[in-house]
């Protein structure tokens, strides 16, 4: 049987105090609503549509991908009449319903709920809670079968004592919720068209209705402000935390990391306190990282080290590399074996060849650095005019005094040494030695100035 996914995402979630939309307030550093469509497609669904409604298209600009359908619920009437917005698009045999809300489902428990849908049946997610107040109670029979749902606002005190809620989320055949939704009716407690009130009428069609418990009951926590959005998303990087120890690294410790996108290690990895990774980011085997480090869509080689208060984004470092304490790599550094990286130095845009130090205090760009290279303290490429960017080329084995100012375009053969202070503005050709700095006098006597009378009244 083919399957949608619909996704609901019109409510207004007033206690987020936003100007934004609920769905789009960030769990990982994306919209709530992209984890929830990333549960669907591990479903391989042949269509996925979206209900949206206030904060109008921000949602539609939020997620760009185009095989997503929109369907606009203008007024917010219910979750029933939410589904009916989405119904003229969708033509497969199954339907599911997921919210945007509700960021941590997982396509397993998913995969349970749908598997037990035919073109006879429907599966609900349940859970039991100890305290189900303001959820949907699941009512069931003499025999245990499930025959509706009952609003919280609409219960009687029976009812409310039953510790099963309505998750929200439900599969079914499409012919029959294209049937159902037209019938509902807005006359409850609370005026709208209730999504719940299909079971009823499933039962009275007599339809199997039968459910599922999710593994977690985080997976089916959702969020109305924004301490529940932080208590899931510390639910949710101590998952992260998890899979990575399992995959091989030890962190100092796990409460203490936030993974924004995908990790990968390898073993023996070893990550100190409160380190960020977002985008892509792999770690070799044997890689440290130390404390207060920053790694944004970076490779790092085996048995590399960044210390503590390093950043590190958009670059590659290759094997047995040290970085920091307190490195900065910008987009489009390249670090090959064993090169050195110190404190207060900046990359950005340039290779350091293997076994090249850059120990202290230097900004490095737009730069091709040759191996065994040593670059001392203080030196800084000129690389920019105000309007382009230009290179410089550093061949193997050459030595940079400290404090040179390379003015690019220039380039220096290999085994150069240039004089500490000097501004090299002219290319240097192999195994010289360029000083281009003003000469030292010395001046004999020299008398240091006295201090001149202070007038009485000031200080
Ligand atoms: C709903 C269920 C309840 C369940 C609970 C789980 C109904 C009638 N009740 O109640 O049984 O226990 O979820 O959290 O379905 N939405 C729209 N358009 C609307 C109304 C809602 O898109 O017109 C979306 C909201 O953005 C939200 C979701 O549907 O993501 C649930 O709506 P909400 O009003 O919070 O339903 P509950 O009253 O919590
Ligand atoms: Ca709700």
């Amino acid at each position: 049987m083919s399957l949608a996914v619909t996704i609901l995402a019109a409510g207004k979630g007033t206690r987020m105090r936003s100007s934004q939309p609920k769905v789009l307030h960030r769990l990982a550093g994306r919209p709530m609503v992209d984890h929830v469509v990333a549960a669907a497609r591990l479903l391989s669904p042949q269509h996925i549509s979206i209900v949206y409604g206030h904060g109008g298209t921000a949602v539609q600009q939020a997620l760009p991908d185009a095989d997503i359908h929109w369907a606009e619920q203008a007024e917010q009437l219910g979750t029933g009449h939410a589904v009916a917005q989405a119904m003229p698009l969708i033509s497969q045999d199954k339907v599911l319903i997921l919210y945007g809300d509700v960021p941590l489902i997982q396509a397993d428990t998913l995969a349970q709920c749908l598997a037990q849908v035919d073109a006879q049946s429907i599966c609900l997610i349940t859970l039991d809670m100890a305290k189900p107040q303001g959820y949907g109670r699941i009512v069931r029979d003499t025999n245990g079968a499930i025959e509706r749902i009952v609003e919280q606002k609409d219960a009687s005190v029976d009812e409310l004592a039953i510790t099963e809620v309505n998750t929200g989320i439900l599969a079914c055949p499409r012919e029959f919720l294209a049937a159902t939704l037209p019938q509902l009716s807005s006359n409850n407690a609370q005026g709208e068209y209730y999504l719940t009130d299909v079971i009823a009428l499933a039962v009275a069609q007599g339809l199997n209705v039968t459910n599922v418990q999710p593994a977690n009951g985080w997976e089916v926590d959702g969020v109305n402000d924004r301490v529940q959005l932080a208590r899931l998303e510390r639910i949710y990087q101590r998952q992260q935390a998890e899979a990575l120890m399992r995959d091989g690294a030890s962190l100092a410790d796990p409460a203490r990391l936030d993974i924004r996108g995908k990790v990968s290690v390898g073993q023996d990895v070893s990550i100190d306190v409160n380190a960020v990774f977002e985008g892509d980011v792999s770690l070799g085997d044997r890689v440290v990282i130390g404390p207060n480090c920053v790694i944004r869509n970076a490779t790092i080689g085996a048995g590399s080290h960044i210390k503590a208060n390093s950043i590190i984004d958009g670059a590659s470092v290759a094997e047995h590399c040290e970085i920091g304490p307190f490195g900065r790599l910008r987009p489009g550094a390249r670090l090959a074996c064993g090169a050195k990286i110190g404190n207060f130095v900046e990359i950005k845009k340039s290779l350091v060849g293997a076994g090249s130090k850059v120990n202290h205090l230097s900004y490095i760009g737009d730069a091709v650095i040759g191996t065994e290279v040593n670059i001392g303290a203080g030196t800084i490429t000129c690389n920019y005019d105000g309007v382009n960017k230009f290179t410089t080329e550093i061949a193997d084995d050459c030595f940079i005094g400290s404090n040179t100012c390379l003015v690019a375009p220039v380039k220096l053969e290999r085994g150069v040494t240039t004089g500490a202070g000097s501004v090299i503005t002219k290319d240097i050709g192999a195994a010289q030695l360029a000083v281009a700095r003003a000469k030292q006098r010395n001046i004999d006597g020299w008398q240091r100035p006295a201090e001149t009378a202070k007038k009485e009244g000031k200080s």
